[in-house]
């Protein structure tokens, strides 16, 4: 679970950054018709598109006959929902209470530093995505982040160059 967030006040507020709706006919017709699948639909969404983009909350709201209010709501509501395009790799830095005790605010500081961006946003060039998060459930690594699947533990600030350093060769940078 996110620990931080920044939300806009109205549904009119979101981003509207143009994406692929047919991508979300599949999901639309496997919820067809059943009741109470708002969360699933939007855990789907998020899925497909890394966050609930403006345009898919409308497009839910035709096709399942939801209220773009009730289901703007709900993504509000719930911090496993996320609001704003985020970047290819996302960065969860745990900041439960093992890791906090290891210096996680000092990995945070590190990570903002390396990557010229601020807790909770986006890097420019949309690569990565920095979040704080509660405990990752791995406290034994303590203190811990993860990189999209990838578990880095025991972590020292000096570790976060090398680190960031590694998922920019990946994309050639
Ligand atoms: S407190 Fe960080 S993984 Fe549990």
């Amino acid at each position: 679970m996110r620990i931080k967030r920044k939300n806009p006040s109205r549904f009119s507020t979101l981003p509207d950054e143009p994406v692929d709706l047919n991508l979300l006919d599949e999901l639309l017709e496997k919820y067809a018709g059943k009741q109470g699948s708002m969360i699933s639909l939007l855990q789907g969404t998020q899925e497909i598109y890394g966050y609930v983009p403006k345009s898919a909350i409308s497009k839910i709201s035709q096709k399942a006959n939801l209220s773009e209010s009730d289901i703007f709501g709900v993504v509000t509501f719930y911090s496993q929902f996320r609001i704003n395009p985020v970047g290819k790799y996302i960065i969860k830095v745990c900041h439960g209470t093992a890791c906090h005790v290891q210096n996680a605010p000092d990995i945070t500081y590190a990570l903002m530093t390396e990557l010229n961006v601020e807790d909770g946003a986006t890097t420019d060039d949309r690569l990565f995505t920095l979040e704080s998060v509660s405990c990752l459930g791995c406290c034994g690594l303590a203190p811990v982040i993860t990189v999209n699947e990838d578990v880095h533990g025991k972590l020292k600030r000096s570790d976060i160059p090398k680190i960031i350093k590694h998922y920019k060769s990946l994309e050639g940078i």
